[in-house]
């Protein structure tokens, strides 16, 4: 027998305000679209990228042309455009401004596959309030964030703007994101709409090359990419954008399953529906739409209410009505949705910015985004305990293109983040190293794709007289984020041969690297007594490495994402399903098959021949200064029916010489199914920080419930039978404790 959960979202609708307020809204947006003429309307539906020309602007403006307009930042013109739209158009619809604002608006916070290594979601809920509070300061009400696409393709630029591979860690830290920018409410001048993208599945590109087409199963869609927009949905994600891929031949923007049945039908969501840029007319290019009239008919019957900057609504949208191709009716809830969220963000009753405020890079805001970079750094590597860095050392190399690189180290999607403020590892270094120890930099290279390798020898000899050498290594902003997708995951130009060089002087090597992705880095692990990786960590990311560096802080990041030795495992990740002929762990390997080997001597398991069958690091990953164990992990009962809740005690001791905090994690596995389950499936996580040989009493809760996964039937389901829990500091570790659920 089968339990079939109901959604509560499906019963509570995805609204994010209360029903009086709702109700008022309603009426609100009821009688001002009485009022609106058709060219009004597709106005509304209009969005525009700011440009230079404010007088041509205002003129679109005040003819009703515009509803919404990305890429303004200045409060100034904000304002001046704002006044445009309440005081000259005829019925003084505020415009809703919107930017990027992906990772800190002036105050720049690590990228998000960064901060999803923090495996903090109040961290980043409060990255994303400093966000929305700075944003919002210069007139802008609208995010297209967070990013939460589950990415399991390190060679797709964008997994940087992500939580990495995860469909639980990225479902939290999602709503964590949507809550700190939206606030307690979206009528506070300090919320700024979320918009959860790219709805859907636009991660999964086939190659890992960016707009490229996905071929998800609706099972696998509903498994693995569709829970965190659901959970986006039930935080009260205000809007949503449609991506730019096609999903098994149909686009994103044209995609009525998704949009409507989905979204709106199975989730209740009642905001409004942007799509991606351009991505309305490049349906054409898809060949899913003839010319720009099909493509704006079928986007609009698809259920995108908003047009970034095609302009193909405005333009093709009245003939389609007149000749009964697109009915009022799809036309009207369109401007409803919009109309509703911007009542929602109180724009009529408060259309303007305050253009005194002084909030942007305030010294708790550069606080927070420190702390977030120090929380989102993950040490991979710690020989002989190389770090932190002992007070043996007098005389510091500080080595490589990424130490003083204050632009680089920002990331992508830093549209407004001024690198005059970044402060980088070198300037934090010799600041805390201060009169105590001599600094001596030398960054061999200029730039990580340097190929120029004459600097190599003045790092060396700048290595060779320390008595430690920390060198900085990565990528360049630019090699990751939209449309920069890679073939080769290794270090960019001369790094490695930098890296190469610096270990033969057999000074203790530690290497930082800053990077957008995880990178194929095993060669230089190798080569390095320790590896400290920070995904791009931002305006802070100098000081945080510093005190990581020197033990004023504790690393405690986790990898939100499986490290691939080399670019031939991708996709490799953690929550793969069971084959039927997994590995034994007696697979021969490359240099040990014996010449002509017999055709099945080598056993017939799921491996390569060249790089096994192991990650360079797996999910979840990430070493500390201390050591922690777990210890007797029971359950409060083995046999659980679908209503109860699991329950799992367990105890953590820091067993090592700092305090620090562990990434204490829960995965389950499913043992038989109507369909293959994954080998794991993390559900739970907790951060806990512990002093020397303190241990504490520990505890996961779990609603059966949340076992549930989409079965055979295409219903949301726990089976019951057999399952396995593991509760441990990364996705490979512990031991698997057996429990049951009982019909
Ligand atoms: C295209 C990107 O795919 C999307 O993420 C972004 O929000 C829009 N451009 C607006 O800049």
């Amino acid at each position: 027998m089968l339990y079939t959960c109901v959604a509560a979202c499906i019963l509570a609708g995805c609204s994010p305000t209360g029903d009086d307020k709702n109700a008022v809204i309603e009426q609100k947006v009821e009688s001002l679209l009485k009022r609106m003429t058709l060219e009004e309307k597709l106005g509304q539906m209009n969005q525009i990228s700011s440009y230079g020309n404010v007088e041509d602007m205002s003129a679109l403006i005040r003819r009703g042309e515009i509803g919404s307009i990305l890429n303004e930042v200045d409060p100034q013109r904000i304002n001046t455009l704002q006044r445009v739209a309440v005081e000259e158009s005829r019925l003084g619809i505020p415009l809703l401004i919107a930017r990027d604002v992906i990772h800190g608006f002036k105050t720049v916070f690590p990228i998000p596959l960064g901060q999803a290594a923090t495996f903090d979601p109040q961290l980043v809920e409060d990255g994303a309030r400093i966000s929305a509070i700075e944003a919002s300061s210069a007139g802008i009400r609208w995010t297209f964030s967070p990013m939460i696409d589950v990415a399991r393709d390190p060679r797709w630029g964008r997994m940087t703007e992500g939580s990495g591979e995860d469909t639980y860690l990225t479902s939290v830290m999602g709503v964590a994101m949507i809550k700190g920018y939206q606030g307690d409410s979206l009528n506070d001048p300090t919320s700024i709409a979320a918009c959860p993208k790219h709805f859907v599945g636009y991660g999964a590109a086939e190659g890992g090359r960016d707009y490229n087409s996905t071929y998800i199963s609706e099972r696998q869609l509903r498994n693995v990419y569709l829970p965190p927009f659901e959970a986006a949905c039930k935080a009260g994600a205000a809007t949503y954008m449609s991506s730019f891929n096609d999903n098994d031949g149909v686009p994103s923007s044209g995609n009525k399953f998704i949009l409507r049945d989905i979204l709106r039908g199975e989730w209740g969501f009642d905001g409004m529906v942007v799509s991606d840029w351009t991505s309305i007319t490049e349906m054409i290019s898809h060949g899913f739409a003839a010319d720009a009239a099909e493509a704006a008919r079928r986007a609009v019957d698809a259920g995108v209410d908003m047009d970034m900057v095609s302009y193909a609504y405005y333009k093709e949208l009245p003939q389609l009505i007149k000749d009964g191709k697109v009915k009022q009716q799809t036309i009207d809830d369109a401007v409803r949705n919009i109309l509703r969220i911007k009542f929602r963000l109180g724009l009529f009753d408060n259309p303007y910015v305050d253009e005194n405020l002084d909030v942007l890079y305030a010294p708790a805001h550069l606080e927070a985004a420190k702390r977030a970079a120090v929380e989102s750094a993950i040490l991979l590597k710690n020989e002989k305990q190389t770090l932190p860095i002992p007070a043996s050392v007098r005389t510091l190399a500080i080595i490589g293109p990424m130490a003083d690189a204050p632009y680089e180290q920002m990331g992508t999607w830093t549209f407004d983040g001024d690198k005059n403020h970044t402060v980088t590892p070198l300037k934090a270094i010799r600041e805390l190293a201060a009169d105590k120890i001599q600094v001596i930099y030398e960054p061999g290279l200029s730039f990580s794709r340097d190929k120029d390798t004459k600097g190599i020898a003045k790092a060396v000899a700048a290595a060779s007289r320390a008595d430690m050498v920390v060198v900085f290594v990565g990528e360049e902003a630019i090699l990751s984020g939209e449309a920069h997708c890679l073939a080769d995951l290794n270090l960019q130009g001369a790094q490695s041969e930098l890296i190469e060089a610096l270990s033969k002087t057999g000074k203790p090597l530690v290497t930082v690297v800053m990077a957008g992705r995880p990178l194929t880095i095993g060669k230089e692990a190798a080569l390095s007594s320790a590896l400290l990786y920070s995904f791009h960590p931002g305006t802070m990311g100098g000081p945080a490495l510093a005190d990581l560096l020197f033990g004023k802080a504790v690393p405690s990041g986790k990898t939100p994402v499986t490290f691939p030795k080399s670019v031939g495992q991708v996709p490799i990740y953690y929550s793969h399903n069971r084959t039927g002929r997994p590995v034994t762990g007696n697979e021969i390997l490359l240099d040990s098959i014996p010449v002509e080997a017999g055709q099945t001597s080598l056993g017939c398991t799921s491996f390569y021949l060249d790089e096994g069958w192991t990650p360079l690091y797996p999910f979840g990953y990430g070493l500390s200064y201390t050591t922690f164990e777990y210890d007797n992990i029971r359950l409060a009962a083995d046999k659980l029916s679908v209503s109860d809740t699991l329950r799992v005690n367990f105890e953590l001791e820091n067993t090592g010489n700092y305090t620090a905090t562990e990434v204490a994690q829960l995965y389950i596995q499913d043992k038989v199914g109507s369909i293959n389950r994954p080998v794991k499936e993390l559900k739970r996580f907790q951060r806990v920080t512990l002093k020397p040989g303190e241990r504490r009493k520990l505890e996961f809760k779990l609603p059966v419930s949340e076992l549930a996964f989409w079965n055979i039937d295409m219903k949301k389901t726990v089976e019951p039978g057999e399952f396995a829990l593991w509760v441990a500091t990364d996705s490979q570790s512990g031991e698997a404790v057996p429990f049951e659920v009982t019909e």
